[in-house]
């Protein structure tokens, strides 16, 4: 590989996270004929931040560990610290993402995974079920619904890029999709389809949604998501939305099937209020909780919830125009209206390209060894290309900069492809 020397070399003198900036080194112009081919310059400008990943997304501008201090580290989640603190995460995310006063908002383990299982296994299988997916992700629920619960469930599918069309779905069957496909940058337009007075409910993954995109919440009976993605926080937990009737199914239906303690939101037959104010099922990382209200603070700081949309859709514009303006690369979201602001998937176009994937992972290797754009491969079971997070977190500055690069290592990837043919 010979690229391997300069890699490691570039790797070894990476900075530790959060910590000091990249030096910007000058560059010359544009185009450098070395030998008999073409070598393209560097850009001059590198993002300050080539944290691009779609998750753990970058943590909010402001971040620092020393913020942390005020975390009750060595004390009781059950202590009157610890719960004024759990409290004030589901009370601050109330306030910012405007859940109506009625919903209950609850911490559960797991992350966002653990927030979905926790609901399809609580609430599923008192109605036929509508599982809809079009990535990976919904793809992984409705195995979960079909192959282990074996609910009685229609399947509706789209291929990555495209989205089922929700109008013809019967949402008298409960609905399991997500919001955002984080893995095929695809996303629900809005929430026109789901009518209000459904008989079934809906139970919506939006972790790469909430706080970027606007969630009808009349339209949600469930809606779930993790601190790790727009908000930049950690992975530890995840947030449970309940409706009225979800809470309502909870406490009029019992599931055929054994619940793990974990999953477990009733007792005889009555909701458990508590785990709704914060006095979670196990223990919390009591860390983590201070770092999402912490993540918070800097939502608030930025204009919150429209603030935090429209640094994401700034983000995502700067994107699109790149593909505009190139005609070598394009949204893997077929149409423009569901065309993801968080995490924006790529395919490259040009018809030199002979093995695509291989061309995505050189593309976004030399990317990587250069520090300015990380981990923005596209999903391992998504097409080839690259997925670039645009969430609140990332600044649009930094995006800025990073799409001269992107449009460099384009270049020296198809060079490198003539110099090998
Ligand atoms: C749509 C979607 N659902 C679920 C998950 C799993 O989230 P977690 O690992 O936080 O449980 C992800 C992670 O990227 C996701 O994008």
């Amino acid at each position: 590989m010979r690229h391997n020397g300069r890699i490691f070399r570039l790797a070894r003198s990476m900075p530790p996270a959060y910590t000091q900036r990249w030096d910007t080194p000058p560059q010359r112009g544009a185009l450098i004929w070395k030998g008999s081919y073409m070598a393209i310059a560097k850009p001059a400008t590198r993002p300050a931040n080539p944290r691009f990943s779609s998750g753990p997304c970058a943590k909010p501008p402001v971040f620092k560990l020393e913020n942390l201090a005020d975390a009750p580290l060595g004390r009781s989640h059950r202590a009157a610290v610890g719960k004024a603190k759990l409290k004030a995460a589901i009370e601050e995310t109330r306030e910012l993402l405007g859940v109506p006063a009625d919903y209950r908002i609850g911490i559960v383990p797991a992350s966002d995974t653990g927030a979905v299982e926790m609901a399809m296994w609580s609430l599923l299988g008192a109605r036929k079920a509508t599982m809809v997916a079009w990535e990976s992700f919904g793809a992984g629920w409705v195995t979960d619904v079909v192959k282990q619960l074996k609910i009685d469930a229609e399947v509706k599918t789209a291929d990555y890029g495209k989205i089922v069309d929700m109008t013809t779905v019967d949402y008298n069957t409960d609905v399991v999709f997500t919001w955002n496909g984080t893995t095929s940058g695809v996303r629900m337009p809005n929430g026109d389809a789901i009518p209000v007075d459904r008989e079934g409910l809906t139970i919506c993954d939006a972790t790469s949604a909430a706080f970027a995109q606007d969630l009808p919440w009349d339209k949600l009976d469930v809606t779930t998501f993790s601190w790790q993605k727009v908000l930049g926080g950690e992975a530890a937990h995840g947030m449970l939305i309940l409706s009225p009737r979800a809470v309502e199914r909870l406490e009029s239906y019992t599931p055929a099937w054994p619940l793990p303690k974990i999953f477990r939101m009733t007792k005889g037959g009555k909701l458990i209020e508590g785990i709704f104010v914060g006095e979670t099922i196990n223990t919390p990382s009591m860390l983590a909780v201070e770092d999402y209200l912490q993540a918070l603070d800097w939502a608030r700081s930025v204009g919150g919830f429209k603030g935090l949309m429209a640094r994401a859709d700034a983000n995502a514009k700067a994107v699109w125009d790149f593909c505009d303006a190139n005609d070598w690369i394009a949204n893997l979201a077929d149409d423009p209206a569901t065309q993801s602001n968080t995490s924006v998937c790529l395919k490259f176009t040009d018809n030199r390209i002979t093995d695509g994937a291989v061309f995505a992972k050189a593309v976004a290797k030399r990317l990587e060894a250069e520090g300015v754009a990380l981990d923005i491969g596209a999903y391992r079971d998504a097409p080839a290309g690259l997925r670039i997070w645009c969430g609140g977190t990332v600044e649009t500055a930094d995006i800025q900069a990073m799409l001269p690069w992107l449009d460099w290592a384009f270049h020296a990837e198809i060079e490198a492809l003539a110099q090998a043919a």
